[in-house]
């Protein structure tokens, strides 16, 4: 790998000394950029992803317009249940859906896991434009939900509150939903392998829904997956899980081989810093909603923030995605205060 001019992402990441910390924010491509809103009213969701020329425009756009430490590829988790061969759906004002879900063994055994790198391809083709475009700038991160939040959409066929019909399913059928989770582990090894070789410097898992689980059934349907595919990828790749609502699992992913564990607003950063020993690196945990407080206020309790994480072992970002509609203005904010905290 060739050396990066701002590598304090990495260097946070590893634990190494760093004169503040990086910054960046979930979901940081989209949503909320008025450039981003031009290409989406041109393209649809899946035209964005699919054409790594788009893809790598869309990545580039808040590194460009806001000056980020780390890029994140524009794709989505759910391209793995389509390259599986479920039809995905993303609907304007409504979300990812699925017109026939998940029900059955034979729903099950139709899913194809041998041709996901294959079917994926311009993902791995947009990782090595951005590559290109970033020009060793700073570290772009690859990622994939966790098999459990996979499930949880493909099951319920759209997004959900609680995912209360996929529970259920979960708790009547387990050896269903253990071979549905199996099958999606394996489709997501291969599929992060290759954006590793393809050049990314880092992994994050998502389980958006892990939180929706009870602790106990969070170590039957959640944890052993996400553990399987961090053991399963390149050990010198850098890996970052982002849990929401699992602080019950703080200590068990501090032990597992990750770098860093992304928290959550409900967390404060001493509870986190207890439960993981300091034994990784902390990513978190601004209140995305509180990006649509005043200035002043944005910056007194991103000083706040930095003050109880610390310095070192830290990684400035929002405890969830950025919200649409937050004022670009807003995140500069939030970001130059980061910058400015020696
Ligand atoms: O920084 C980035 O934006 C990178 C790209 C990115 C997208 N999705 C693009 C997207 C990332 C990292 C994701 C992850 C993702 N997708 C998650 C995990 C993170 C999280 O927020 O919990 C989940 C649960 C999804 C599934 C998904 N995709 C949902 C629920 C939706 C609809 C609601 C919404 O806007 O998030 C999507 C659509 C989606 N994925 C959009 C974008 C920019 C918006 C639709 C559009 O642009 O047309």
């Amino acid at each position: 790998m060739n050396k990066l001019k701002n590598d304090l992402f990495l260097r946070a990441l590893k634990g190494e000394n760093v004169k503040r910390p990086p910054v960046w924010v979930m979901r940081q491509a989209g949503r909320y950029l008025p450039d981003f809103m031009v290409l989406k009213n041109k393209y649809d969701f899946f035209t964005r992803c699919q054409t790594p020329e788009l893809a790598t425009k869309i990545t580039m756009m808040p590194i460009d317009q806001i000056g980020f430490d780390a890029a994140i590829i524009f794709s989505d988790i759910l391209v793995v249940p389509q390259a599986m061969g479920i039809k995905v759906e993303m609907k304007p004002n409504f979300g990812p859906f699925i017109e026939s879900p998940i029900k059955n063994n034979s729903d099950i055994e139709k899913l194809d896991i041998l041709n996901v790198e294959e079917r994926t391809d311009y993902v791995f083709e947009a990782i090595k434009m951005t590559k290109q475009a970033l020009n060793n700038s700073i570290p772009l991160i690859g990622f994939a939900g966790s098999p459990w939040t996979i499930l949880c959409y493909i099951v319920q066929g759209s997004g959900s509150k609680n995912f209360n019909t996929v529970k259920n399913f979960c708790f009547k059928n387990p050896e269903l939903a253990h071979l549905l989770l199996k099958k999606i582990t394996k489709a997501t090894i291969s599929y992060l392998s290759k954006k590793i070789k393809s050049g990314v410097d880092v992994v994050q898992l998502f389980d958006s829904w892990g939180g929706v689980l009870s602790h106990s059934d969070y170590q039957i349907f959640s944890f052993p997956y996400i553990k399987e595919i961090i053991d399963a990828l390149d050990q010198s790749i850098p890996k970052i899980i982002y849990a929401k609502g699992c602080w019950h699992s703080l200590t068990n992913y501090s032990k597992i081989g990750v770098s860093a564990i992304g928290i959550d607003w409900s967390c404060s950063a001493r509870n986190a810093r207890y439960l993981t020993g300091n034994r990784v690196s902390l990513q978190g945990n601004f209140d995305p909603s509180r990006l649509f407080s005043s200035k002043e206020e944005i910056k007194t309790l991103t000083i706040q923030m930095l003050n109880e994480f610390g310095k070192e072992k830290y990684i400035a970002n929002l405890g969830h995605g950025i919200l649409p509609e937050t004022p670009v203005e807003n995140v500069k904010t939030f970001v130059s205060t980061v910058k400015e905290f020696y």
